[in-house]
């Protein structure tokens, strides 16, 4: 990707001519040709008019990094960014990368998946270039024992950077799905690798459908774009979540792992509410009173018995 061509054009306002492209890109003619070239491939669209010389007209709407990451303000998230135009699951694509040394942070972006999954060996339905699909390397060098604070502090992270970027109210279902006006528009899919106890890397992939398409994600599922009314700008909503990520994952590696369950509640959808959960141990029903350091969820019975439920599905009674 010619990154510093279009660096320049994206500072420019108005023409840049080819003469200063090449002074302060440190290239000849010919290679800004070829430079302009591919991003025109891309599908930048720059006019190029005689004597004036270039303008960048629009972006095209990619996940490129270097639409993501230009101005990305972290630390450790996304310092480093994989993008892929197609692959089958990026939890694999990470994890292979993972075991080839990819540092702590780095995030893994495809337009689209043929192979998206969810939770219990669900599909996710991954349509190109209409959802934000991808995963985030993390080695943290904690205990296991730290591990679902990851979880819930990603679902954290998209439900305040949909506040933040596209102004919507976003809720969290326990125990991480993404939710609209009591609809399903993202998920969130944590995998751990782990020796003696101690995180080897967690991948942390995060689903969620933004522009819609003919093809409707999931049945019954929402996409951002219903509730904003408008086209969103996907590169935005990722670069949201990444700065939110490194955020929380700095109180992560702190230790102030109660901070981030203090957000979790406060976006919490599920809490206070009577829910039926069909769990390792049968159908329970109850009120959802709380959920505990490890993202346990708190069920009072109507017995007046108390259960913790570790994993399953909620239904949200009305
Ligand atoms: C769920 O709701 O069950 C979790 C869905 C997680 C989907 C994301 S999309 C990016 C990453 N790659 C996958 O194959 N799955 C996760």
């Amino acid at each position: 990707m010619p990154e510093e061509i279009l660096d320049i054009l994206k500072k420019k306002q108005g023409y840049a001519t080819a003469e200063e492209l090449c002074r302060n890109g440190r290239l000849s003619r010919q290679v800004l040709w070829k430079k302009i070239h591919e991003l025109r491939v891309l599908g930048y669209d720059i006019a190029s008019v005689p004597h004036l010389g270039y303008q960048l007209l629009s972006v095209p709407d990619r996940l490129f990094p270097s639409e993501v990451g230009r101005a990305l303000g972290t630390r450790v998230i996304g310092r480093s960014i994989r993008y892929y135009d197609h692959v089958s699951s990026t939890m694999d694509t990470a994890l292979r990368l993972a075991r080839d040394n990819a540092p702590d942070g780095t995030v893994v972006v495809a337009e689209g998946q043929s192979k998206g999954r969810g939770r219990f060996g669900r599909s996710w339905v991954s349509p190109k270039y209409k959802g934000i699909y991808f995963s985030i390397i993390l080695k943290p060098r904690t205990a296991i024992s730290q591990a679902p604070a990851v979880t819930l502090m990603a679902a954290v992270c998209v439900c305040s950077a949909l506040e933040n970027v596209c102004g919507l109210d976003a809720r969290i279902k326990w125990p991480n799905d993404i939710f609209i006006d009591e609809r399903k528009l993202g998920g969130i899919l944590t995998e751990l690798q782990a020796e003696n106890e101690r995180i080897v890397s967690i991948i942390v992939g995060i689903g969620l459908n933004v522009n819609s398409d003919k093809r409707s994600p999931a049945e019954g599922a929402a996409v951002v774009s219903e509730f904003t009314r408008a086209h969103v700008n996907r590169a935005s909503l990722l670069r949201g979540i990444l700065e939110q990520f490194d955020e929380y994952y700095s109180v992560f590696k702190r230790n102030e792992s109660g901070s981030i369950l203090e957000a979790w509640k406060r976006y919490s959808l599920t809490l206070g509410r009577r829910v039926k959960i069909d769990s390792q141990k049968g159908r329970l029903e109850g009120v959802a009173v709380d959920i505990d350091a490890d993202g346990g969820l708190i069920l009072r019975l109507d017995s007046g018995f108390i259960e913790k439920i570790t994993a399953g599905d909620v239904i949200h009674c009305r």
